[in-house]
């Protein structure tokens, strides 16, 4: 068909989608044996198989237009497969391949998203329903795996490659959140209840905020409609689990609790180290304004008695990952929170800068929501 309508233009864009698709089938597999993720290795061997079809659905249309694609035809995401090749060969150590990974990944889907949906557009102003019906199969598919991948980096693999970074610098990773039903001792944590000492209902244990080696910093409770914000957080050192009766007896009175900011996991993943700090100096603030006053530059967890590690709290079962864990299955936890590797430098993010938090407002719309950041 001559160029210069329409017809010529969407059989054009076909031909470039089914040669890329048969691009994509031949990389997959080298991408599936090197992730190091359960999940990612899953997304992609779900995302071969997917691409299969998709190869398949767009050799319907071409058919119907009697159009013929040669085996090996060139594709505009030649130099796309190949750049993502090459970042990963790049980037092949440490736990940064994995994110490596997704972002190649994710260039492929994005050039299929543009292509699938102009060539959906021209089927429609072709009257073609049936072959715009089959594009846009493809390009909600191809839209689902691009936001599979974007969940799976920010569900471990971008803080694995981050804590890469920063074990280089000699730093502990940030802190970070992990829902309590995740854990392999979710069953101590199922549907126990938080109350504070005067008996008021308070909540439920929902999670926790923890350190790369699985100390725990802070107890995240829903408040279960309690609280305008839903969640907050709390100190460790300030909850006393009581197995027996499934409750979390927490020192914390009800007009504290209302002077507490809210606490959203999604959001606080994407805080940056100084909007964490400011997050965790409002908490401060808010359980004793008149501590969080007195400290005149910066404080550590150290100087608090409530951020201490609990009796309560066993590492050895509730560690997500036994890699990280620095205590042996079973084996009991120093109670007192190990001191830091180099005690003559604190680590940065273990210090809140007073300077930092003079009591202003976190921005609203990094703690209410964040934006996808990888698509
Ligand atoms: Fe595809």
């Amino acid at each position: 068909m001559a160029g210069g309508t329409l017809r010529a233009l969407f059989e054009h864009e076909l031909k470039d989608l089914r040669a890329a698709e048969q691009q994509i089938i031949a990389a997959l597999p080298q991408m599936i044996a090197e992730a190091r993720s359960d999940d990612l290795k899953r997304a992609l061997e779900h995302h071969l198989n997917r691409t299969r079809i998709h190869a398949e659905r767009l050799d319907l249309i071409l058919k119907q237009y009697d159009v013929a694609v040669a085996a090996n035809a060139p594709s505009g995401i030649d130099g796309l497969v190949r750049a993502g090749q090459a970042m990963v060969a790049a980037h092949a150590d440490g736990d940064v391949r994995d994110a490596a990974i997704i972002d190649a990944a994710q260039h492929v889907e994005h050039y299929e998203i543009a292509g699938y949906g102009c060539a959906r557009t021209f089927a429609r102003e072709l009257e073609d329903d049936r072959s715009a019906d089959l594009l846009q199969q493809t390009l909600d598919e191809e839209g689902d795996a691009n936001k599979r991948l974007t969940q799976i980096a920010e569900s471990g693999v971008n803080e694995a490659a981050t804590g890469g970074l920063a074990e280089e610098r000699g730093r502990p990773t940030r802190l970070k959140y992990v829902a309590a039903s995740t854990l392999p001792s979710a069953e101590t944590y199922r549907e126990v209840n938080v109350r504070n000492r005067a008996g008021d209902d308070l909540g439920r244990v929902d999670g926790f905020v923890l350190d790369a080696a699985n100390r725990p910093y802070y107890l995240v409770v829903d408040s279960g409609g309690l609280f305008a914000g839903g969640r907050y957080v709390l100190p460790i050192g300030k909850a006393d689990l009581r197995r027996s009766d499934r409750l979390l007896v927490v020192d914390l009175d009800k007009d504290t609790l209302k002077r507490y900011p809210e606490f959203h996991p999604d959001a606080f993943k994407g805080l940056s180290d100084d909007e964490a700090r400011r997050y965790e100096w409002r908490v401060l603030e808010a359980i004793d304004p008149k501590a969080a006053r007195a400290s005149t530059r910066e404080w550590t967890y150290e100087r608090f008695g409530w951020y201490g590690e609990p009796d309560w709290f066993d590492a050895g079962t509730i560690a997500p990952s036994a890699a990280r864990s620095q205590t042996a299955p079973g084996q009991p936890r120093t109670p007192s929170r190990p001191a830091p590797a180099t005690p003559a430098r604190e680590p940065a993010e273990r210090v809140v800068a007073r300077e930092e938090a003079p009591g202003e407002e976190m921005p609203r719309e990094r703690i209410r929501g964040r934006k996808d950041n990888l698509t």
